[in-house]
Formats: C-alpha cells, sequence, structure tokens
C-alpha cells in the first residue's frame, strides 16, 4: 500500500488529479504539494482527517461510491488528467475491487491519454496477470506501463501513452 509518488513529473504533464478512496488525505496532500492545481477525491467513508485539504482551493471531495464520483467528474473533464486509483475494501480480494468500473469509466472518456496510476499493483497483478494491462491497451494500444517498487515489491502500476512520465520515475 503506497502513497502517490512525489514526482513532479505528473504535475508537469497534467494538472487535474483524481483519486479514489481518499482516507487520510496523504496522496490528495502529496499532490498539490507537486503541482497539481485541481485535486478530486473521493471515499466511501466517512472521512474526518482533512480539514486543511477542504480549506484548500482547487480540493474537490466527496463523501462518495467511486464509481458514482468519477461518473460525474468525468462528465466535465475536457483534459488529459491524472487518475490515482485506490479504492479498496482492506482486504486482498482485487476481482470483487471497484478498479475495474472506474478503469472502464476512464477508458470510455472522451480523452483517451489519461495517465492512470494504479495502488497495489503486486495483489492485483499476482491474482490477475496481465488483466489490468489488457484491459487498458484494448482501450488504446499506445499505453505503455511502468511500474514502481516498495521493499523489492511492484506496488504501484503506472499507465501512460508518452513513456515520458514511467521512463523518468523509474530511472531517475
Ligand atoms: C488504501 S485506502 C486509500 C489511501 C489513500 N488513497 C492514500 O493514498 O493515502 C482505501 C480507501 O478506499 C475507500 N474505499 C473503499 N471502497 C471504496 C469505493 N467503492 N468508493 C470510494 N472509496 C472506497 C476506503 O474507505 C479507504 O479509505
Amino acid at each position: 500500500m503506497g502513497a502517490f509518488p512525489k514526482s513532479p513529473i505528473f504535475s508537469a504533464e497534467t494538472s487535474v488529479f483524481i483519486e479514489t478512496g481518499t482516507a487520510s488525505g496523504r496522496s490528495s496532500r502529496i499532490a498539490f504539494e507537486i503541482g497539481f492545481s485541481q485535486v478530486h477525491s473521493c471515499d466511501i467513508r466517512s472521512i474526518s482527517s482533512i480539514d486543511d485539504l477542504l480549506r484548500v482551493s482547487g480540493f474537490h471531495y466527496e463523501k462518495r461510491k467511486s464509481t458514482d464520483f468519477l461518473t460525474d467528474v468525468l462528465a466535465s473533464l475536457e483534459e488529459r488528467a491524472t487518475f490515482w486509483l485506490d479504492a479498496h475494501p482492506p482486504d486482498f480480494s482485487p476481482g470483487a475491487w471497484s478498479l475495474w468500473d472506474e478503469l472502464d469509466l476512464i477508458l470510455a472518456h472522451r480523452v483517451k491519454d489519461h495517465v492512470i496510476v494504479v495502488d497495489d499493483w503486486d495483489i492485483i497483478r499476482r491474482q490477475f496477470p496481465e488483466r489490468l494491462e489488457q484491459r487498458i491497451l484494448a482501450a488504446n494500444p499506445l499505453y505503455s506501463f511502468a511500474a514502481i517498487t516498495f521493499n523489492r515489491i511492484p506496488d504501484i502500476l503506472i499507465a501512460e501513452t508518452c513513456l515520458g512520465i514511467s521512463s523518468s520515475i523509474i530511472n531517475p
């Protein structure tokens, strides 16, 4: 379980950060810190530790199921954005996570080259090898992939279309 990678390369490419699964707000804070100007985040639970974030201009939070939240955010999104997909219960059953539906919503959006960053990839790929990548490539074959490793475990998957972000993250 990681936080969003602390690299300004992401905000150099996109200014909108969209997160599913706010939890303590840790990654939303990182997103502002590295230069995103708009941060949209949702959590299915009530979150009590994000009062500081709620005062930040550009922060949009809703206590809401991720798929409903994404449906609305995507409806008004006109530009390429960075998605941090991290909404799941505390279990090791990724087949039942909302991730797959979230991905389908993002991949069906009119912008076809969003940056998609998925946490807990190690759990996902062990149970569903290549499923994430194949689903993304079916929507746009120009996507390429890179992993960020924590404690020798490749735990964050980055999917993007121009290699600039992933190669910079992996070989800074
Ligand atoms: C691993 S935590 C998120 C950590 C946070 N993104 C970070 O980077 O620090 C997962 C969060 O997803 C939320 N969650 C689980 N299922 C959800 C769903 N369907 N929609 C929205 N949030 C969900 C949980 O309540 C939990 O707070």
